[in-house]
């Protein structure tokens, strides 16, 4: 088990992991180590249910711990489910690339169906490759540059709107935006005036969706407890918070529809869409309600959360921070960040790649064997769970040394070239890559440099950082940031 020395970047993660590390010390040292020739090193026993709710309170922390212990694949019992955690680029290779028609999301899908539909995140083989047919075209390049002009406006809008000397939630404020942006380009809507509103029940879904992936695990136990009732609660509110939005997406539709514009939207693209290769129609109401949830829920939270540990990162280097602006005042000159400039703004890139590096907004993949298959010498059965995580091996000395600090030279083209592939997959690889990833790129450069055009950011005092490794990576008690004018 590493010390929390080793493993946090500053003194806040530092300060605020220590108590997982003491708990999980315990969890390690009573299940012990072992290897029995069938299953990888791992620990002994069945995790425990002080084990899995320790794993739930440090759950990062646990698995890198799991990765230095026992080395590039590790086998371990969660629940009843036989799990394989992968260390190894090549072995992640293997699983989302190489043999990927061997695996399928599984169990961590079915959770995520309650919220999504049948999306492209959550649904499977051929009905998958269907969608993903029907949705390519609105992630055209040309189509998500069209958007460019929205990104920096909003973005602008927000600049416009801080105070000088003001101590704001960035985490929330990038939410909001982030949010903002998914709403113009998915719908053309401005759902800025409902934000609170619309951002208060995707938190609350995201919340429930959250305690529902620890309770499936053990839920016959806890059907035994007490505990129950307040899940009960907790899907109420998760139901409610569900119709709200889905309410107001139908309603989207359903205008789009009678209207028959094509409003230049993502919704547009996906109305028009045809499966030529397949059978030809278009989307059902209820596939556009569950493509559109899925795509404005996965569109901006994650964005969001790259951005927030961006500003943070640069809070903390002052060296980088002051690189930066000398690049965004060079090559902006003071206007607005266009599509032209994104090939000038080398630096930002640098840095927006170091953070994903540090900070993955999608911090673990998981998957289910469909057949029995071998990895990395092993024989995995059919129904095993297997786990990668972007946060443990984009944090392995292996492929980046000194690998807490945060340095943006990692990213020239020779040091990318030098590293094996799968080392760093922020947007994961295969057939289920992140269709959003060229949007991404774009939003969090364009937004990075709008507002860091005008305003340089410190963490506010005390306020402490921690990760919340949820859907995305959240920090934990948001990010309070003081904000200061930049003066050119
Ligand atoms: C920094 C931002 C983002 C990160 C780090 C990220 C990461 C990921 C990852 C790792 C996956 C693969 C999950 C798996 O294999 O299990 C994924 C899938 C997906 N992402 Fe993103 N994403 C980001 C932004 C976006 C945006 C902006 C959109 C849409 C506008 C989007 C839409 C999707 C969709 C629809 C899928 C499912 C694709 C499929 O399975 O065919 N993402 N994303």
């Amino acid at each position: 088990m590493p010390k929390p020395s080793r493993i946090c970047a500053t003194k806040q993660e530092f300060y605020t992991l220590y108590p997982t590390y003491v708990a999980w010390k315990r969890v390690l040292l009573k299940q012990g180590g072992t290897t029995d020739g069938c299953y990888p090193p791992g620990p002994r026993s069945n995790i425990s249910l002080s084990g899995l709710l320790a794993y739930r309170r440090g759950r990062l922390e646990f698995l890198q711990s799991l990765a230095q212990r026992y080395g590039d694949i590790c086998y371990l019992k969660l629940g009843p489910h036989h799990t394989y955690f992968l260390n190894h680029p090549d072995l992640i290779k293997e699983v989302l690339v190489t043999n990927s028609q061997n695996f399928v999301k599984g169990l961590a899908l079915q959770r995520a169906k309650r919220l999504f539909g049948e999306g492209l995140l959550t649904s499977e083989g051929e009905f998958h490759s269907r969608q993903r047919r029907l949705a390519q075209p609105a992630f055209h390049r040309a189509r998500v540059e069209s958007y460019a002009t929205h990104m920096t406006a909003y973005a602008d809008r927000s600049r416009q709107r801080w105070q000088d000397g003001a101590t704001v939630d960035i985490a929330e404020e990038m939410m909001h935006l982030t949010l903002a942006i998914t709403g113009k380009t998915l719908f053309d809507t401005d759902v800025e005036s409902k934000t609170s509103e619309v951002g208060e029940a995707i938190s609350r879904l995201l919340r429930a969706t959250d305690t529902a992936s620890l309770t499936s695990i053990f839920r016959d136990l806890l059907k035994k407890l007490p505990l129950l009732r307040r899940l009960d609660n907790t899907k109420a509110k998760f139901e409610q918070a569900k119709n709200k939005l889905d309410a107001i997406i139908y309603r989207l539709i359903d205008e789009r529809r009678r209207s028959g514009t094509d409003r230049g939207d993502l919704l547009s693209m996906l109305l028009l869409a045809q499966d030529l290769e397949g059978n030809g129609g278009p989307m059902t109401d209820q596939q556009l309600r569950d493509e559109a949830i899925t795509i404005f829920l996965t569109g901006h939270e994650t964005t969001a959360a790259a951005l927030t540990w961006t500003f943070y990162l640069l809070s903390r280097h002052p060296d980088v921070e002051a690189r930066l602006h000398t690049e965004i005042d060079k090559v902006l000159g003071g206007h607005l960040p266009t599509i032209a400039n994104l090939a000038h703004l080398s630096y930002t890139e640098m840095v927006l790649s170091e953070s994903m590096r540090l900070y993955p907004p999608a911090w673990g993949i998981q998957r289910m064997a469909l057949n029995d298959c071998e990895i990395g010498g092993y024989q995995v059965p059919k129904g095993a769970q297997v786990l990668m995580s972007q946060y443990v091996i984009q944090r392995d000395a292996r492929y980046f040394p000194d690998p807490l600090r945060f340095d943006p030279e990692r990213w020239t083209q020779q040091a990318r070239d030098a590293r094996p592939q799968f080392s760093y997959f922020p947007f994961g690889g295969g057939t289920r890559r992140c269709i959003g990833e060229g949007f991404a790129w774009m939003e969090g450069l364009l937004l990075l440099a709008t507002l860091a055009q005008k305003w340089k950011m410190s963490l506010a005092p005390k306020h402490a950082v921690a990760l919340q490794p949820v859907m995305s990576l959240r920090p934990k008690y948001g990010m309070r940031m003081t904000l200061k004018k930049r003066r050119q």
